[in-house]
C-alpha cells in the first residue's frame, strides 16, 4: 500500500474554513445558482417540539452549567458579527430579519415555536439541538424521566422498563450517549453547511467534524453520576453497559471521521456543477482521508484491514469533478461503503480498533478545556 502524503491537502487551501470578504474573490461566485432555501430551512430540530433549557435545567443542573460556559450557548451572538450582513444580502435576507431567519437560525440558535406560531430564536446552540427536540405528547420528554408505575424511582426501575424507556425515548427522536453516529451525524447537520449560496458567499464551509477531541474538551459535561465531577466518558452509558470510555474513544475517533467523510462526499454527489462549494466540499472529505491516512502509516500493520482500503481507493478523491456525471456517482458510492462502516464501528464493540488506543493522544487533542463546577 502506498501512503499519499495525505495531510498536506489541508495545508493548500485553509480558505474554506475562515470568513472571507466576498469581493476579494469574485471567482467563487461565477457558478452560484440562485440563492435558494433547499430545504435548509427543514433540516435539524422541529422548532413546534423545542421545549428550551428549563425543561432540563431541574434535574440537569451541572450540565445546564457547563453549557453556559460553552461556545455553542454564544452562537446566535455570530449573527450580529460584521460578516453577517454580506452573508445574509447574498441570500436575500433583509438586514433586520437575519435573526429571524429560519437559514441563519436553524445553526446559530434553537428555533422555538411560540404561542402565535411564530419561530422564534432561543439563546445559543442548546440542548435539544444536538440530543432532540423533545416536546409535544408523543414527545420524548414524557417518556424520558417516568421510571414505572407511580412513584417507582430510577433506582427502582426494572430492567425491561429500562429498554422500553430508552427505546420509546429513541423512536420519538432523542439522541443519546449510545448513539455515536447519530450524534456525529447531527453534529455535521450545522458543521458542514451544506449551503452552496451560503458558502459561495464566503461563509465557510464549516469547521471539520473531529468527533472525539470535539467533544471531549470544551463540550464534556458528563456529570450525570456526579453532579461535581466532569467524567471522561458519559457516566449513564458507563453505568448501563460497563462499557469503558478508552473503546468509546476508539469508536468515537474512528465514526467521527468516516462520518466526516461520507457527509462531505454526500454533499459533493448532489452538487450540479463546479463552483468554489463543490471544492471546498472535496477539501473536507480530503481532510478527513488524511487524518485517517496518518493514523494507517502510525498503525501500520495494526490498521485495519477495512480502513485500510477506504484509504487506498479514497486516493483519488481530488480527481472528483463537480461538472462530470460519473465523478458524482462515484462520491455517491463512497459515500454508501463509507457510511455503512462508520454505522457498523459504531454498533460493534470497539475490538478491531484496538491498536488505536496507542495513538489517539497524537491524533485527536480536547478542543478547550473541560467544565470544572467548584
Ligand atoms: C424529571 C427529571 C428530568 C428532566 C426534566 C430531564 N431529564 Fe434527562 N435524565 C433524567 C434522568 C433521571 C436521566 C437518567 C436516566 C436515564 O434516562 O437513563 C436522564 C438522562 C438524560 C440523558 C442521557 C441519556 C443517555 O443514556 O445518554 C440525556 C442526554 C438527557 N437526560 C437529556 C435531557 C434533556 C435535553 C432534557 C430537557 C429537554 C432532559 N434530559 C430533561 C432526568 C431528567
Ligand atoms: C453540541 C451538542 C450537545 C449539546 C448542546 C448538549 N449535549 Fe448533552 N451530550 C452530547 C454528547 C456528544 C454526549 C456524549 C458525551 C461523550 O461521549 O462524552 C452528551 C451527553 C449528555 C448526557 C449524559 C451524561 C452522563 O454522565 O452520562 C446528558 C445527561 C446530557 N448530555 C444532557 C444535556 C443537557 C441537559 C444539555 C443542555 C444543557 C446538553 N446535554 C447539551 C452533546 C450535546
Ligand atoms: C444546531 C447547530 C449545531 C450543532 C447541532 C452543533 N454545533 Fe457546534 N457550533 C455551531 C455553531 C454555530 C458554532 C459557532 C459558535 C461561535 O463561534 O460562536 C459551533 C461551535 C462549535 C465548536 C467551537 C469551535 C471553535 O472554533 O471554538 C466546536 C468544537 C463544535 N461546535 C463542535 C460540535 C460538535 C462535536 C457537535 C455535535 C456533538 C456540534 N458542534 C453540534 C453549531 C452547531
Ligand atoms: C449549516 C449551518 C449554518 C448555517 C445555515 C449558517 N451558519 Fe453561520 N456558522 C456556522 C458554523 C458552524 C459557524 C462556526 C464557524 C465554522 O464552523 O466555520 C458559523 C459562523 C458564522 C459567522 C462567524 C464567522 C464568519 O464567517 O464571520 C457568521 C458571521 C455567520 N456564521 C453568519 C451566518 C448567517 C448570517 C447565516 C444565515 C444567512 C448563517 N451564518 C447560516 C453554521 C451555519
Amino acid at each position: 500500500m502506498k501512503w499519499i502524503a495525505a495531510v498536506l491537502v489541508l495545508a493548500v487551501s485553509a480558505s474554506c474554513y475562515v470568513a472571507s470578504s466576498g469581493a476579494e474573490d469574485d471567482a467563487r461566485k461565477v457558478a452560484t445558482p440562485a440563492p435558494a432555501a433547499s430545504g435548509q430551512a427543514a433540516r435539524g430540530v422541529d422548532p413546534d417540539r423545542v421545549m428550551s433549557v428549563r425543561a432540563c435545567l431541574g434535574c440537569h443542573g451541572a450540565e445546564t452549567l457547563s453549557w453556559m460556559n460553552s461556545t455553542h450557548r454564544n452562537s446566535h451572538l455570530r449573527l450580529r458579527d460584521s460578516n453577517a450582513g454580506s452573508y445574509a444580502e447574498e441570500l436575500g435576507i433583509a438586514q433586520d430579519k437575519i435573526r429571524e431567519s429560519r437559514i441563519c437560525m436553524r445553526c446559530h440558535a434553537t428555533g422555538q415555536t411560540d404561542r402565535h406560531g411564530v419561530v422564534r430564536a432561543l439563546t445559543g446552540v442548546s440542548c435539544e439541538s444536538c440530543h432532540g427536540a423533545s416536546g409535544g405528547d408523543d414527545g420524548w420528554l414524557n417518556a424520558h424521566a417516568v421510571y414505572g408505575p407511580n412513584g417507582t424511582t430510577f433506582e427502582q426501575e426494572s430492567a425491561e422498563h429500562r429498554n422500553w424507556r430508552r427505546e420509546r425515548c429513541e423512536e420519538a427522536g432523542m439522541v443519546q450517549a449510545s448513539q455515536i453516529y447519530d450524534m456525529a451525524k447531527r453534529c455535521l447537520e450545522c458543521h458542514l453547511v451544506e449551503n452552496e449560496a451560503l458558502v459561495n458567499a464566503g461563509h465557510g464551509i464549516g469547521i471539520p467534524l473531529e468527533f472525539l477531541g470535539q467533544t471531549t474538551g470544551e463540550m464534556r459535561h458528563n456529570f450525570h453520576e456526579d453532579q461535581y465531577v466532569n467524567a471522561k466518558g458519559p457516566t449513564l452509558w458507563s453505568r448501563r453497559t460497563g462499557g469503558k470510555v478508552n473503546v468509546r474513544d476508539r469508536q468515537k475517533f474512528v465514526v467521527g471521521l468516516l462520518t466526516e467523510i461520507e457527509t462531505s462526499l454526500r454533499a459533493f454527489s448532489q452538487v450540479k456543477q463546479e463552483s468554489y462549494y463543490s471544492s471546498c466540499l472535496v477539501e473536507r472529505a480530503a481532510g478527513g482521508w488524511g487524518l485517517l491516512a496518518e493514523a494507517g502509516r502510525k498503525l501500520k500493520d495494526d490498521f485495519p484491514e477495512q480502513l485500510a482500503e477506504v484509504v487506498e481507493w479514497l486516493g483519488k478523491i481530488e480527481n472528483l469533478n463537480a461538472s462530470d456525471e460519473n465523478s458524482r456517482r462515484q462520491a455517491a458510492d463512497w459515500a454508501d461503503v463509507v457510511g455503512k462502516l462508520a454505522r457498523e464501528y459504531a454498533a460493534g464493540d470497539g475490538a478491531s480498533l484496538e491498536a488505536f488506543d496507542a495513538v489517539l493522544g497524537e491524533l485527536a487533542a480536547p478542543v478547550g478545556k473541560p467544565f470544572e463546577r467548584k
